[in-house]
């Protein structure tokens, strides 16, 4: 698949199938997360692997638990309809843990110290590439309290639970979806 058919293809899927991952396609994915850019090349993530039945069942319920928060601060209803059994449903569940000290030279900067975030963004992206490239879908998932993923997970205090990817053979087609026109989010500047 060439990489523009990749970009333009891949969707969010909000239901697996149990089928598992092969072992073959999730290295190929972590590898594809392993290339991508970060600052000053300092590869500031972690990949943590969940497969686990109970433990995806506990990110679950710490997930259903962190809704409930949202919903009651923003009233937004389809936060108390969001359904997340995907967590449950999907045999991977790819867990982005960053370490805010690989953030480059932004740190002196004002406002900033974002460059290992960043990072871990480029390879969460090639990460949903690569899934979708192998036949896969896949989720980018960000709906949960970072300390509780931490304690349920055992994850170093001094690491940022960047976000989580939802990864299996989906159980049905994506919903269409559509971007604005380019000419809204274009400007050429001279
Ligand atoms: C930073 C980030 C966080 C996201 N968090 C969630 C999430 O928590 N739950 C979810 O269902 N989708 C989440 N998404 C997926 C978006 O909803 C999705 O990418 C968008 O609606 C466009 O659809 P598409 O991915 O099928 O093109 C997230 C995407 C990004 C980039």
């Amino acid at each position: 698949m060439d990489i523009f058919t990749a970009i333009k293809g891949r969707r969010s899927y909000r239901g697996y199938l149990s089928k598992p991952v092969e072992e073959e396609k999730l290295n190929a994915i972590l590898e594809a997360g392993q290339w991508a850019p970060s600052v000053m090349n300092l590869q500031p993530w972690k990949f943590l692997i969940v497969k686990n039945p109970e433990m995806k069942a506990r990110l679950k319920v710490s997930c259903q638990e962190t809704l409930g928060k949202i919903y009651e601060a923003s009233g937004w209803k389809w936060v108390s309809k969001f359904k997340i059994d995907f967590l449950t449903e999907a045999p991977v569940i790819i867990v982005i843990a960053g370490d805010p000290k690989k953030t480059g030279a932004d740190q002196f900067l004002p406002g900033r110290g974002t460059g290992y975030a960043f990072s871990c963004c480029a390879a969460i992206q090639n990460m949903h590439l690569a899934a979708h490239a192998l036949g896969l879908g896949s989720l980018w998932f960000s709906l949960f309290e970072t300390d509780k993923i931490k304690q349920l997970l055992n994850i170093p205090d001094e690491l940022d639970v960047v976000s989580m990817i939802v990864l299996g053979y989906p159980a049905s087609s994506a919903a269409a979806i559509n971007r604005k026109p380019l000419e809204e989010m274009v400007t050429f500047i001279d």
